[in-house]
């Protein structure tokens, strides 16, 4: 099992890859298959976005963690609870800064599972019920720097998996295992990221996407198809 703390790392071949945005794309990602939308592509820019919307399609996304000019919605797990009637069955163009590119890197090499502490035990669930050992773990970070909320919700994954009958931890995932205790009031705290939610008024997303394992829903994408849908 390898955790990549950064998608940028050169990053090995995997049956299957565990994405990881907890700041907030992969949170937004298990909030709106939660609340009904019928599945998620995932893009790195508007453009393809605008380019790719049908009938019945939403598009949510940040730039510099505001909401796309043209969008629907911003990438914010609080907003789409709240307008929860407004998801169901549509179909979602999901465009973020860092999350995306992780997805997309992980989806053309594997089939991938958009993780979150909001639905971390699914997706130890599905994972550990389908035997699943072959895993490349990929934090996303924030332009290109490791981000704290991404390697702890690594970590939070690996405390089970180590439990696992996995023989082999790369040395991120050891490092990442020795973060899974740590409170996760303290990581929202001194996350880089959290502070930037925190001072642009956004504290409704942070108290949520800390909320370990609230959502029951495994997003899960086949190889290369780039269409997230949850499993449970
Ligand atoms: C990203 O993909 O860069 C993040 O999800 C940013 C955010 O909206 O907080």
């Amino acid at each position: 099992l390898y955790t990549y703390f950064l998608p940028e790392i050169s990053v090995e071949t995997h049956k299957y890859y565990v994405v990881i945005d907890t700041l907030r794309a992969t949170s937004t990602i298990a909030t709106a298959l939660s609340v009904g939308a019928e599945y998620i592509s995932v893009v790195d820019n508007p453009d393809e976005a605008f380019k790719i919307k049908e009938d019945n399609t939403l598009l949510v996304g940040e730039r510099n963690a505001m909401k796309i000019s043209g969008f629907d919605y911003s990438n914010s797990p609080s907003e789409i609870l709240k307008n929860a009637a407004h998801f169901k069955d549509k179909k979602i163009v999901l465009c973020t800064t860092n999350g995306s590119k992780a997805l997309l890197l992980a989806n053309s090499k594997g089939i991938t599972i958009a993780t979150s502490l909001l639905n971390l035990k699914a997706t130890l669930q599905y994972l550990i019920a389908k035997k699943i050992d072959d895993i490349g773990i990929i934090c996303s970070g924030t332009d290109g720097r490791v981000s704290l909320e991404d390697v702890f919700t690594a970590g939070r994954i690996l405390s089970v998996l180590s439990k696992q009958d996995i023989t082999y931890f790369n040395d991120e995932s050891y490092i990442a295992l020795n973060m899974a205790n740590i409170p996760h009031t303290r990581i929202m705290q001194y996350s880089t990221h959290s502070q930037k939610l925190k001072k642009i008024g956004l504290d409704k997303d942070l108290t949520m996407c800390f909320n370990e394992s609230l959502l029951n829903v495994v997003p899960i994408s086949k190889m290369g198809k780039n269409c997230f849908k949850s499993k449970i």
